[in-house]
């Protein structure tokens, strides 16, 4: 009985043998494709899905196998916890899922539902390794369903009916923040949420607040949504075209926003007409660029830049691939996903963006047709991590998340208010058992 939650595990690992090994087969087919590609420089051990998946196992299991195949995550109902329900479709309740998973956020709602319906989603609270807190609070912000204050009140509210937050102190719960703001669409996230695992494109925020929301040691970068007519649909809105019959060395699309470095890819596209395209696009309008001209226009050029704009990310970035342009990332602090795998000189180029001018038009010149091909051809085979496919899929964003999740799982995820007793009973520091907490818990 020392190892009430080991014992647990062993009997669902036989249980579901098969399971088990799909599961290891998908970690091993992601490991894989980016073993493929990044061969000579991340993956000179290789990767046996065996070994992997039982990492840490002792003979008396009193360690916890670990892999992915074991991983296991709750996701909070609406219905279960007072409040939920607002954060999903703001204060009337009108808000629907279907309108907030379109867009550059749609990602809020497309890991959600990924996770409704995975295999690895556990509807058993004392058996999950962590837990998922569903929100689409940028859309329903964006939408008027809620403002600033009540967004926070009603975090706070949902997060202290939550007796497994308190154990954990947070440390195993999970949340998108799908947009630049990142966490930060939590007033006071930092003293609520500061431990917690954190989903979001967003690597840096300094721009606007003194701290950085994101804290690449404890949470994930997820990739950008990009429109389902270039990832999943098929036909595609465009098909790339051939190197030869691009029109441009290089393109900026996007608004300047009055940012600095889009000023001045604006400014230089002025100088250099015949290099680099930087047209003024009606974003809203009746003049409004569609989809598929905003993608037409993309597929001109043999290199997309990707300027910060209002934050560090850009879902430029993410889009090239499709358009099989290489990226050139011009925002300094930067942070892109799954680290953990890809390589991401191989794929792109990060230039410094105190540089941003004919010299980078000069140097990207120099470089030939043949790196420029083998550098998207490399692209074509990892930008299936971009994509929030079904599970179904062995390479996906999704497939992609969830290693990195399973990296944050801990036997030990417990706060300091959490305490235990010889024969594994977990209780607060009144003694009180922890199955007999009761909300509003105490936060954070
Ligand atoms: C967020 O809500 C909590 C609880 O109501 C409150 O204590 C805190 O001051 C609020 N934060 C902001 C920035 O309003
Ligand atoms: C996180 O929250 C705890 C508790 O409120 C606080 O002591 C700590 O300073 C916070 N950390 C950050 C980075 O805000
Ligand atoms: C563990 O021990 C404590 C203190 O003796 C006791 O109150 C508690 O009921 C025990 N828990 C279990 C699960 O046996």
């Amino acid at each position: 009985m020392a190892t009430i939650n080991s014992g647990n595990k062993t009997t669902r690992s036989h249980s579901h043998h098969h399971t088990s090994f799909t599961r290891v087969h998908h970690f091993a087919a992601l490991a894989l494709v980016a073993a493929t590609f990044f061969l000579t420089r991340l993956f000179d051990h290789s990767i046996s899905p065996c070994s992997d998946a039982n990492l840490y196992t002792t003979p008396d299991d009193t360690v916890r196998s670990r892999g992915y195949a074991n991983l296991k995550i709750y996701v909070y109902d609406k219905d279960e916890i007072d409040g939920l329900q607002l954060l999903l479709s703001g204060r009337d309740g009108k808000i629907s899922a279907d309108a907030c998973v379109k867009g550059q956020w749609g990602t809020q709602v497309k890991i959600h539902r990924l996770l409704l319906q995975s295999t690895y989603r556990t509807r058993k609270k004392e058996e999950a390794d962590l837990f998922f807190v569903p929100s689409y609070v940028k859309c329903v912000r964006m939408m008027g369903g809620l403002n600033d204050k009540e967004i926070n009140q009603t975090y706070v509210k949902v997060l202290s009916q939550m007796p497994y937050f308190r154990l954990s102190g947070g440390r195993n719960h999970i949340f998108v923040f799908p947009s630049g703001a990142g966490a930060h669409l939590f007033k006071s996230w930092a003293t609520y949420i500061n431990r917690s695992i954190i989903l979001t494109p967003e690597g840096d925020r300094t721009d606007k607040r003194a701290i950085s929301a994101f804290n690449t040691w404890k949470d994930i970068i997820i990739p950008g949504n990009i429109d389902d007519g270039m990832t999943i649909n098929n036909p595609r809105l465009v098909d790339p075209l051939p190197l030869s019959k691009r029109k441009y060395l290089a393109n900026y699309l996007g608004r300047a926003q009055g940012k600095i470095g889009r000023l001045r890819l604006i400014e230089l596209a002025k100088e250099y007409p015949d290099k680099l395209e930087s047209p003024v696009l009606k974003f809203s309008g009746p003049e409004k660029l569609g989809k598929r001209d905003y993608f037409l226009h993309l597929l001109n050029a043999k290199f997309c830049l990707a300027p910060r704009g209002e934050s560090s990310w850009t879902l430029r970035f993410y889009e090239s691939f499709f358009v099989e342009c290489v990226p050139v990332i011009l925002s300094d602090q930067v942070e892109l996903p799954f680290q953990d795998v890809v390589d991401y000189s191989q794929i792109s180029i990060k230039w410094p963006s105190t540089r941003t001018g004919k010299e980078l038009l000069d140097y990207l010149e120099s470089i030939s047709d043949n790196e420029i091909e083998e550098m998207i051809a490399r692209g074509r085979r990892v930008r299936c991590l971009w994509v929030y496919a079904t599970e179904s899929k062995s390479c996906s964003a999704f497939s992609g998340i969830l290693g990195e999740l399973q990296k944050k799982v801990r036997q030990f995820h417990q706060s300091v208010e959490t305490f235990w007793l010889h024969n594994g009973s977990l209780v607060s520091r009144d003694l009180v058992e922890f199955s007999k907490w009761k909300p509003p818990m105490p936060l954070p």
